[in-house]
């Protein structure tokens, strides 16, 4: 006999069932995150959720955490060696890429994805193993309007959901005329300092990421480090005030933070981050900005782009946060509760019928005496009860009860269908 671990059973570290309740509110986060991509000219894509290990390590950075320590990677019997995604970006552009999207002669090539990504990450609170994005990628254009689009997006998808305390930091990496020669002069500045082993190993492969540091220690001795900002070079500067210029006629508020890195490695020029105060430590919701090079990375041509992921899971916490209530359209309008077996085939015809007429319909299944079925009734959130036993049946009626106001009327079995359609409006 096979005997399995006790935790066999259990979801593993990191990751969390979504069930009803709380799933349909999740689904709708979700929803929400993706609308205004939708009537934005952005397309959906799907791609698997394994690549070639090689994908993440060239595309995200050989030195990231996400590729160094956060990577689930496999070895298939056939000895190729596969990562679960950890984020979108890589896949989608090497999709784009594989299916030409970019010769289509339409760009940018805007995308729009919604799904599981995993990173090997100490769980704690907003923080898992397996966790959901919405993301958007607009490929092949260099255009300081698409990073606004993008951005503006994001934050009225925010905003339809009713969030509030969310800010939006906005920075500038340079470009590969000007990055190189910042870098220099920061990794003159920090070779300079204190720091442990696997820090001064960074300075040399990225030392951008050092500013990065969230140990107090490290972030004291940052303090008088180069800027970013003064090293820009001027077509750098323009591109970035002209986002600015349009983010602010949008009404979006920003503030400029010199710090945000950001923890992949392919972005350059614009990078934001959109952060909530409600969460604690993990407080990024969302977050992109524009990675010019990956396309070249990843062995493609040329494609300037520009894209974002929101965090489904955290915009989540973060709705709790804020003690944000979405309504919810309920999920069944009617439920059927019959009284005998004659009623049982009488009322499921009826559900299937009202179902296909496109009412939300649910049935007491399992043979519940009133009471029982009466309180599914309530739970399923349904504002109508139909009710019929065998002397309604005799008479051609069945009872709709109205479950808010207690008000019942008999209607006519042939008239059920029509008469639910009238009173939900
Ligand atoms: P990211 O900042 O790594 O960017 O992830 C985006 C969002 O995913 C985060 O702001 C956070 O809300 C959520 N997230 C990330 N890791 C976790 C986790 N372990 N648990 C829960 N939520 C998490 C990217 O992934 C880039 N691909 C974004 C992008 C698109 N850049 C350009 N295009």
């Amino acid at each position: 006999m096979t005997t399995y671990p006790v935790n066999a059973f259990t979801a593993p570290k990191g990751t969390y069932d979504l069930t009803p309740p709380d799933s349909a509110t999740f689904l709708a986060v979700r929803e929400a995150l993706a609308a205004p991509l939708r009537r934005s000219g952005y397309g959906y894509i799907e791609t698997p959720g394994f690549e070639h290990v090689e994908l993440f390590s060239r595309g995200v950075g050989e030195s990231t955490d996400i590729v160094t320590k956060e990577m689930y990677t496999l070895t298939t019997k056939g000895g190729t060696e596969l990562a679960l995604r950890p984020e979108g970006t890589a896949s989608v552009l090497r999709a784009a890429l594989e299916r030409n999207l970019h010769k289509a002669g339409n760009l940018p090539v805007k995308l729009w994805y919604s799904g599981s990504y995993y990173r090997y990450e100490r769980p704690q609170a907003g923080r898992y193993r397996h966790f959901s994005q919405v993301g958007a990628e607009a490929i092949g254009a260099e255009d300081p309007a698409l990073d606004a689009e993008l951005i503006i997006l994001a934050v009225d998808a925010y905003r339809s959901l009713g969030l509030r305390d969310f800010r939006l930091l906005l920075n500038s990496l340079g470009d590969k005329e000007c990055r190189p020669a910042y870098r220099e002069a920061l990794q003159g500045f920090l070779r300079g300092l204190d720091l442990d082993e696997e820090t001064r190993r960074r300075i040399e492969i990225n030392p951008l990421r050092v500013l990065d540091d969230k140990r107090e220690a490290v972030r004291k001795q940052l303090v008088g480090a180069p800027a970013l900002r003064d090293h820009l070079c001027e077509a750098c500067k323009v591109y970035h005030e002209r986002v600015r210029q349009l983010l602010t006629a949008a009404g979006v508020v920003f503030e400029d933070d010199e710090k945000l890195v950001r923890g992949l490695d392919y972005y350059t020029r614009t990078t934001f981050e959109f952060i909530h105060d409600g969460l604690g430590s993990q407080s990024a919701v969302g977050g992109g900005g524009r990675y010019d090079g990956l396309s070249e990375m990843i062995g493609g041509p040329a494609l300037p782009s520009v894209g974002w992921a929101l965090g489904v899971d955290r915009t989540v916490l973060a709705l709790r946060a804020e003690g944000v209530e979405l309504e919810l359209p309920a999920a069944t309008e009617v439920y059927a509760v019959p009284l005998g077996d004659a009623a049982r085939d009488v009322l499921f015809d009826l559900v299937t019928a009202l179902r296909r007429a496109g009412v939300a319909a649910d049935f007491a299944f399992g043979g519940k005496g009133l009471k029982n079925a009466m309180k599914s009734a309530n739970r399923s959130g349904a504002r109508f009860a139909l009710v019929a036993g065998e002397r309604d049946l005799a008479e051609g009626v069945v009872q709709l009860k109205d479950l808010e106001s207690g008000d019942q009327t008999p209607v006519a079995l042939d008239a059920v269908v029509e008469e639910l359609r009238a009173r939900r409006g």
